[in-house]
């Protein structure tokens, strides 16, 4: 099974409008010019700069994003945005479920499902993210914690070409920590049972799950090479174009 591997930015709160452009001007031109465009790629900036990233983005290939939705399509939801908004502006995906939206805005599995469900209903990819914080891992509950928000959080309908998973440990995000290469693929390769139970194994052998957490240039080529992680969802390399090409390369 040879799956196409997606490199996926999260640029999470960070770029006003110059440096948002630079930098997606940056990504966009180093992917439109690659002969052989083998791997996907993904760049998820902030609202406000989203539709000026849209432009920049435009023929080069790349997928640009959101980093959550709401599951409304419109209305009084002061303060939202819905995914029919992020799909006029040009939007292929949104990023949901990230920890640090179910930490801070207290999202649960059954938001996170109505939201990708709502995304999917208006033509968007979704990235749906889980991960265990340390307590979990360190009382040995990383494949129950994993596995309950995969089962709470993917919708029914979900198909390997609309919906990615990412496993993001929340302990590793932003911190340089990584679990080992043994640790990631034992979560991917379970994640992967999980969805075969759900969706069935068709679905679950082409859908494409990513690692989360401190890819850097230097560790990427391993994680990179482990045979259920099918590409990486970058935070802080992301914001910058020379780390975040770096980390690509090591797909192509
Ligand atoms: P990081 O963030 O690469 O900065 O650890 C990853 C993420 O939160 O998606």
């Amino acid at each position: 099974m040879t799956r196409r591997k997606l490199i996926a930015g999260n640029w999470k709160m960070n770029g006003l409008k110059a440096d948002a452009v630079a930098l997606a001007e940056a990504v966009c031109s180093k992917y439109s010019s690659l002969e052989n465009k083998t791997f996907d790629m993904f760049i998820a900036p902030p609202f406000t700069v989203l539709d000026a990233v849209c432009d920049v983005v435009a023929d080069s290939g790349v997928w640009v994003g959101g980093q959550d939705c709401s599951v409304f399509e419109k209305g009084a939801h002061t303060g939202d945005v819905s995914p029919v908004m992020l799909k006029d502006l040009g939007c292929g995906g949104v990023i949901v479920g990230h920890s640090e939206r179910r930490a801070d805005h207290f999202e649960t599995n059954e938001l996170v499902k109505d939201k990708a469900s709502a995304a999917l209903s208006a033509g968007l990819g979704v990235i749906i993210c889980v991960g265990e914080t340390l307590e979990e891992r360190e009382v040995g509950k990383t494949l129950e914690v994993v596995g309950a928000q995969v089962k709470g959080s993917v919708p029914e309908n979900a198909t390997a070409g609309k919906v990615v998973i990412a496993y993001e440990p929340v302990w590793a995000i932003g911190t340089g920590k990584v679990p080992t290469t043994e640790e990631v693929e034992e979560v991917h390769a379970y994640i992967r049972q999980v969805l075969a139970d759900v969706l069935g194994t068709d679905i679950a052998e082409n859908m494409q799950i990513l690692y989360g957490g401190s890819v850097k240039p230097s560790n990427a080529a391993e994680l990179l090479g482990l045979p259920d992680v099918d590409g990486a969802l970058i935070g802080g390399a992301s914001l910058k174009a020379e780390d975040f090409w770096a980390i690509a390369e090591t797909v192509m």
